[in-house]
């Protein structure tokens, strides 16, 4: 009789405990769901993605792509918009999308938390994107590649351009990469236009190829495939921290830089997540994620700790960048096609 009733209660407490997971998931269902474009590190937009899960029970579908990438998705999409937030990426593609109105104003309670810098981003483009992250651009070098082709220290943006460094040297495409195009509107910005050209043509001759990914240069100058390579800073920082023989240069004559952003897609099917999304990715918490996942920007929360290892962007020479010029949607197409007809098929 009282193994009866034992079983009896367990039964019912199993059938309690089944309702109260189907209501659980059930609620986490209601919760719904939020596409992602991720514009940094895998291992950082995975991070992101399992945080924001774990905490709102609103399940992500994200997709990492670069920068320009995600901004030709984006407009191709913009009559029927797959996405809710894109997250992530230098800033330029961003604004442009800004300018497009592809994408959508939003406020965010966050706003007092962040940097001035984030902030004028979000001025600039009339509320439509906001400042996530910074970071400076420069290059690298594997330093026993460097010693055993006896190339010497590298030190300014002209020494990639040493006979010594042909084929050795890895960037980006511009069109994919918002990391190539930062390059491309650093080095335009420092030399003036013509100069910079014939800087690009000449480095050209070096280049052994243009990645899809801006950080692709970093993994392989790590890996030994390339001797030198450009790339934001804290890309090539995090090689060393894994040990790389790789030496990180803040370049002589100046270096531009990045600020990372996020943005609202306009027509999002999913508004009220990708608002709580981008609430939540400035939250100093959040933000903590980047350097667990070893990227080491400079975060937009003023109280999001530094990472130690972030490169310090007041000891670097940083130009004084025009991200509204650069990101706007004529100079940045202007540019690019000029890149394409002047440098890129240019023969070795
Ligand atoms: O996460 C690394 C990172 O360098 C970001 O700082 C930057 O915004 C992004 O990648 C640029 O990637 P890509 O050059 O591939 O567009």
């Amino acid at each position: 009789m009282t193994v009866k009733k034992n079983l009896a209660a367990a039964t019912m407490l199993a059938g309690t405990m089944t309702a109260l997971s189907f209501m659980s998931a059930g609620a986490a269902q209601a919760q719904g769901a939020l596409v992602m474009y991720c514009g940094v590190q895998e291992e950082w937009c995975r991070a992101m993605t399992n945080a924001f899960e774990r905490e709102t029970g609103i399940k992500v579908s994200m997709t990492r792509k670069s920068a320009g990438e995600v901004y030709a998705q984006v407009k191709a999409e913009a009559a029927n918009p797959r996405a809710d937030i894109w997250w992530g990426g230098t800033g330029d593609p961003h604004m442009q999308a800004a300018e497009e109105g592809i994408t959508d104003e939003y406020k965010s309670p966050k706003m007092g938390e962040l940097q001035d810098w984030a902030v004028r981003q979000w001025e600039q483009s009339k509320g439509r994107t906001v400042g996530i992250y910074s970071g400076a651009l420069g290059f690298g070098y594997n330093t026993e590649l460097a010693q055993s082709k006896k190339i010497g220290d590298l030190k300014c943006w002209a020494d990639l351009l040493k006979p010594e460094l042909k084929d050795e040297v890895q960037v980006a495409d511009p069109n994919s990469s918002g990391t190539a195009y930062t390059l491309l509107a650093t080095i335009v910005q420092i030399m003036g236009e013509d100069k910079g050209f014939e800087y690009l043509k000449a480095l050209h001759k070096n280049v052994n190829q243009y990645t899809k990914s801006g950080a692709a240069p970093a993994k392989a100058m790590a890996l030994g495939e390339t001797t030198a390579g450009i790339a934001f800073m804290h890309d090539i920082v995090t090689m060393v921290v894994d040990k790389a023989p790789v030496k990180v240069v803040a370049p002589c004559e100046g270096t531009g830089y990045e600020i990372g952003s996020m943005s609202i897609i306009k027509g999002a099917k999913n508004l009220d997540n990708a608002k709580k999304f981008y609430d939540w990715a400035l939250t100093a918490d959040a933000q903590k994620l980047g350097a667990e996942a070893k990227s080491y920007q400079v975060p937009s929360n003023k109280n999001t700790p530094i990472p130690p290892q972030a490169p310090k962007l007041n000891d670097i020479k940083l130009i004084n960048f025009d991200f509204a010029k650069y990101g706007s949607s004529a100079e940045r197409k202007r540019l690019l096609s000029k890149w394409d007809n002047e440098v890129k098929n240019l023969p070795k």
